[in-house]
């Protein structure tokens, strides 16, 4: 086992490590930890496709990278993961412009905004944070088949300890809204679908990954006010006492661990933090899986309902 932890970077984790010919998509990839992520694996010369909804922030995002990394394989997709069409475009365009998806790392995620709807209706963080990931890999599995070491990485959140998915109204149509309770949900559902995508896919030596990065200030607090993050920050510090924060290289090191690490060689439907599997715990408030996140029945009616709500069906 490495003795990876919580200031491990994705430097470290990729020391040593040679990935040309590996190509990686890499969600949200124009902010935060998407963008480190693909900067990270580009250094150790993968190909890297940066998905996102704008290109003036995606052409940014490849300026910074290439500014470090001047030899950077990197390409750029527009994806936004609110729109079923917009989402069903992605899929093609990327069958026509690419082989083989070997690391799809579905890192896109937005995070308690007020209630608002999708194009397609649904509730924004379910319909952006796992709807849209759900139908974009199965639009991108064709793709990941053909790759070598097929892993997916799905963001997940310790926000994931807020609720259990609403498996009856995922979409707050009979239930009052609260925006916490909305992104526990959804990073809880990121969670059951990579049990889900593991149960389905691991005979096509496909296997999937959900990831808790750590507390790390990004443009993902946008939508908070700063009474709401000085709340946040209270409520952290009381649940971890020893809470810090990673720097985004920090953050972003257990996807690209959980995307790259060896020991994790024929072994998903797991959740990592700070570089490793996490434990089943159902009371810690520091650390920890909770056990309706990776039960089998809760990921097999999320799946049947995601097919519900995406119009089309996903099978191994
Ligand atoms: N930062 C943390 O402390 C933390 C903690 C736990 C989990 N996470 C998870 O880590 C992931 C990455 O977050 P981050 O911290 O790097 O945040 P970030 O800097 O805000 O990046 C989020 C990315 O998601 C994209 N995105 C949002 N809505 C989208 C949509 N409809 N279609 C396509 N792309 C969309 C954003 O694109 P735009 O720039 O166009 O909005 C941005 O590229 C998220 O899934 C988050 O839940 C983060």
């Amino acid at each position: 086992m490495s003795d990876f932890g919580k200031n491990t970077t994705t430097d470290d984790v990729l020391a040593g490590k040679d990935l040309s010919g590996t190509t990686v998509f890499v969600t949200g990839g124009n902010s935060g930890l998407g963008q480190e992520t693909g900067r990270a694996v580009a250094a150790h010369g993968a190909h890297v496709v940066l998905a996102g909804r704008d290109q003036a922030k995606l052409d940014a995002a490849v300026a910074a990278i290439k500014s470090d990394h001047p030899d950077a394989k990197l390409e750029t997709i527009i994806c936004d993961l609110g729109s079923l069409d917009g989402i069903r475009a992605c899929g093609r365009e990327a069958g026509e412009r690419f082989d083989k998806i070997d690391l799809l790392i579905n890192n896109a995620g937005v995070m308690a905004c007020p209630f608002a709807k999708t194009s397609d209706g649904f509730e924004m963080q379910f319909g952006t944070n796992h709807l849209g990931h759900f139908l974009l890999t199965k639009c991108l599995m064709p793709l990941v088949e053909k790759g070598s070491n097929k892993r997916i990485v799905n963001l997940s959140s310790r926000g994931h300890h807020f609720a259990p998915v609403d498996l009856d109204d995922p979409n707050f149509r009979s239930r009052e809204y609260n925006e916490w309770v909305s992104y526990g949900q959804s990073k809880t559902a990121n969670v059951l679908f990579s049990v889900g995508l593991e149960d389905r896919f691991t005979d096509k030596g496909i296997h999937a990954y959900a990831v808790h990065p750590g507390g790390i200030q990004t443009n993902l607090g946008r939508h908070m006010t700063e009474e709401q993050s000085a709340a946040l920050i209270e409520r952290i510090s009381k649940s971890d006492p020893d809470f810090s924060w990673k720097t985004i290289p920090q953050g972003a090191a257990t996807q690209v661990w959980a995307a790259t690490a060896d020991e994790l060689e024929g072994r998903g439907g797991v959740y990592c933090e700070d570089c490793h599997v996490a434990e089943v715990d159902d009371e810690s408030t520091t650390g920890g899986v909770r056990t309706y996140a990776l039960d089998k029945g809760n990921a097999d009616r999320l799946w049947t309902i995601s097919e519900e709500m995406v119009g089309e069906t996903f099978t191994g």
